[in-house]
């Protein structure tokens, strides 16, 4: 079972999950980071760049879940943006070495297997941010992903849309596709961090922490996994 920890708010998990990166990097300068978007790890990347100042991260490497289908790079909303102004532009990554999946439209028939193979060829992922969906997906694993599934291309739910328009202008241009790491590709990393806030996800984490394996619950697949910790407020443990 997953190692579960309670903690007062957001503020003090973003702070307990980047004590733990700090010291990850800390012994290995050229640790590979698994990076999620949305608003969950937002509080880990803040604490990190104070745990970060003056360490030199020039040889962190960093691998994003996922990415939409479909919109230009450039655009604010996708998630190599995202990850460039949240995560590697305020803690002074390297760009060349954070990888995000590529969601142009040319090509992605070869986009998941190309980006499984870099996870690989760096060694795979030392510890994973996760978040996880009110429907408990994870990255955009969807519910009905298998756990053995690798990087390739998934349609985004009705549910998972609307979650997202508060992003874009309209629900209409939130995009219909993404591509994600499949929970086989996650299961790979070697520490998994799932984060939750807010009585919202409760029953997500829940299901996710306790529940029955089910690819229906794509969370539950980290306990599988060998060395997860699980991070929550009061609110979001309520269901547990
Ligand atoms: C998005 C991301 C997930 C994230 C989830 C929850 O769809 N692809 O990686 O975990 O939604 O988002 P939030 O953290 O904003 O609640």
């Amino acid at each position: 079972m997953a190692e579960v920890v309670i903690v007062e708010n957001s503020a003090a998990a973003g702070e307990l999950v980047a004590d733990e990166i700090a010291r990850l990097i800390a012994r290995r300068s050229d640790a590979v980071l698994g990076l999620a978007t949305g608003s969950t790890p937002l509080p880990v990347y803040a604490a990190l760049r104070n745990r970060l100042a003056g360490v030199d991260v020039s040889h962190v490497r960093g691998f994003a879940l996922d990415e939409y289908v479909g919109i230009d790079p450039s655009h604010p909303e996708s998630y190599r943006s995202v990850i460039s102004r949240e995560v590697v532009e305020p803690l002074g990554l390297t760009p060349s070495l954070i990888h995000v999946p590529n969601g142009a439209e040319d090509g992605i028939e070869h986009a998941g297997a190309e980006y499984d193979a870099k996870i690989r060829a760096a060694g795979g992922v030392d510890l994973q941010i996760l978040g996880i969906g009110t429907d408990g997906h994870i990255g955009f694993n969807e519910p009905g992903s298998s756990f053995a599934s690798r990087t390739r291309v998934k349609t985004l739910t009705v549910q998972t849309r609307e979650d997202n328009a508060r992003f874009f202008d309209s629900i209409d241009l939130v995009p219909m596709h993404c591509i994600t790491q499949g929970l086989g590709t996650i299961l790979e990393a070697r520490h998994l961090v799932l984060l939750a806030y807010g009585e919202g996800k409760a029953q997500a984490v829940a299901d996710a922490v306790e529940g029955p394996l089910t690819a229906f619950l794509p969370g539950s697949a980290i306990q599988l996994h060998p060395h997860a910790t699980v991070v929550v407020d009061e609110a979001a443990a309520s269901k547990l």
